[in-house]
């Protein structure tokens, strides 16, 4: 199973239903973001996307992961912008950040 298609096809954790955790939804996140965002030693510029000041909103990660925001470091991940990742896998991300909001 490529990566991709683990990507494509996400399930719940099983064991803990209410969790993407060890989900393949993370496994997204993991690949994609986290080595930016969750960094131990990441610049001060770059936020930590569990703890963000301000009021985030799906519609707001959607924005963010498709198209960045000009003139910054952030990379655009859709397909439109050359980046790797489908609508599908941009609302998966979308949806799990929502869920992993505070946490
Ligand atoms: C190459 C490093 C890098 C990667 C990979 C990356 N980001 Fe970012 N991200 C940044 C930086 C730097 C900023 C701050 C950008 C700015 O303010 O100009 C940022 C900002 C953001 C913001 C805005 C946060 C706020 O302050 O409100 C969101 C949301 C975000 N990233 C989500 C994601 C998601 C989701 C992914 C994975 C699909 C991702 N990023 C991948 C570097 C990265």
């Amino acid at each position: 199973m490529t990566l991709e298609q683990r990507i494509l096809f996400p399930q719940r954790n099983p064991a803990r239903p209410d969790s993407w955790q060890n989900g393949p939804r993370t496994l997204l996140y993991q690949a994609g973001c986290a080595i930016c965002h969750d960094a131990e030693h990441r610049a001060e510029m770059v936020p930590d996307l569990h703890t963000l000041k301000h009021p985030a909103t799906a519609d707001y990660w959607t924005q963010w992961i498709t198209a960045s925001k000009p003139a910054s470091m952030m990379p655009a991940f859709t397909k439109s912008h050359d980046g790797p990742l489908n609508e599908q896998q941009i609302a998966s991300l979308a949806d799990y950040l929502e869920m992993s909001k505070g946490s």
